[in-house]
């Protein structure tokens, strides 16, 4: 396809890339969302807040299986598991599954901080041993990086993870691999790029895409409500700078929540955006409007693996300008959803793997 006068392509082939932050859910409703990350996605890594969390390696090899029963035939789809801390956590079960390669990492939840996240640490010191583990086995620890005091601002609940929390973690945890969570802060994006390679973070479409200002846009927006909330502008700006900048400390995680209709619209709605259906779409638009598109394939598809150790992936993907509504929802019945992006029109269009 030939590129017009401005030298903007048409067509990206892209590295496959891999998903490092996705909430696939279970029941009916990870039968109804999983094929949307396997049609883009080689590998994700799979949140472990059920309402019955993954708390042991038990859990985790028979939520893999329900997760591989629901992938769609010819996929070669692979789930990279992982073990939500708890107070109560035994660093041996945590050394157990990652060397058995079930648990490709462990998640913090600050206890309140989210969905399902009540059985989550209540104080980090508490999980000292199962860090020293994880420390000394190369285990990296996967961070929600928020604060859960109600005194402190829903705005500046990262920020004051940062301070309160992780400043001391890294220090006290000198090697541990770290990756901050779904950052969305100006703050946290200084606080990665500051830190040494063993911090890295992920970045989300919609904290790419959205400011605070989506939530009350012509009225109240359930479908932007998420955590950590979207941030200022200022803020949203820091993280477009941080992903297109080629640093590879920065890398790919959708943080796809899908809640469906009834959990959104209500009211007390659960936070999540479900972005998986159009994710590599909405990267590409991020990418696009800040002129580096040739940045896309390091964040989406090399700095991931690469922090993690794992290979790159072989497949590519394709990726073209063909502009396309979004609909406004997605699945049938009490399955319905809203996809990211839903109304509106996208540029660039996911045509899958490229054919050899
Ligand atoms: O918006 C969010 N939804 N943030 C989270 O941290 C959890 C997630 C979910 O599981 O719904
Ligand atoms: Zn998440």
């Amino acid at each position: 396809m030939s590129n017009p006068p401005n030298s903007v392509p048409n067509r990206l082939i892209l590295r496959q890339p891999d998903d490092w932050h996705v909430h696939v859910r279970d029941g009916a409703v990870l039968e109804s969302v999983l094929a949307y990350t396997t049609r883009q996605f080689a590998r994700a890594i799979i949140m472990p807040n059920l309402a019955q969390p993954i708390t042991t390696v038990a859990l985790a090899a028979a939520y893999r299986e329900r997760i591989q029963a629901a992938i769609p035939e010819g996929s070669a789809f692979k789930p990279l598991m992982t073990c939500y801390l708890t107070d109560e956590m035994a660093p041996d079960e945590v050394e157990r599954g990652f060397a058995s390669g079930l648990f490709a990492a462990c998640k913090l939840y600050p206890a309140g901080a989210t969905t399902n996240s009540s059985h989550g640490v209540t104080d980090i010191a508490k999980i000292y041993p199962v860090l020293e583990t994880m420390q000394r086995i190369g285990m990296p620890l996967l961070v929600h990086g928020e604060v859960t005091d109600t005194a402190i601002d829903i705005f500046d609940r990262e920020a004051v993870f940062i301070d309160r929390i992780l400043s001391k973690l890294i220090a006290d945890f000198p090697a541990l691999k770290l990756v901050f969570e779904h950052i969305t802060t100006a703050e946290a994006v200084d606080f990665v790029t500051d830190s040494g390679q063993q911090i890295a973070a992920t970045i989300t479409p919609h904290h790419l895409d959205c400011n605070r200002n989506a939530m009350f846009q012509g009225g109240m927006r359930p479908d932007f409500y998420c955590l950590p909330i979207l941030k200022r502008e200022t803020h949203r700006t820091a993280l477009r700078k941080a992903a297109t900048s080629g640093s590879a400390k920065f890398f790919l995680g959708t943080d796809s929540a899908p809640h469906t209709r009834d959990k959104k619209e209500t009211a007390c709605g659960c936070a999540g955006i479900f972005n998986a259906p159009y994710a590599l779409e909405s990267y590409a638009k991020t990418f696009d409007e800040d002129g580096a598109l040739d940045k896309l394939e390091a964040f989406a598809s090399e700095n991931g693996p690469k922090f993690y150790g794992l290979e790159l992936n072989k497949a590519r993907v394709v990726l073209e300008r063909k502009p396309f509504s979004v609909p406004s929802l997605l699945g049938d019945g009490a399955l319905q959803l809203a996809p990211f992006h839903a109304g509106n029109r996208l540029a660039w269009r996911f045509m899958g793997l490229e054919k050899p």
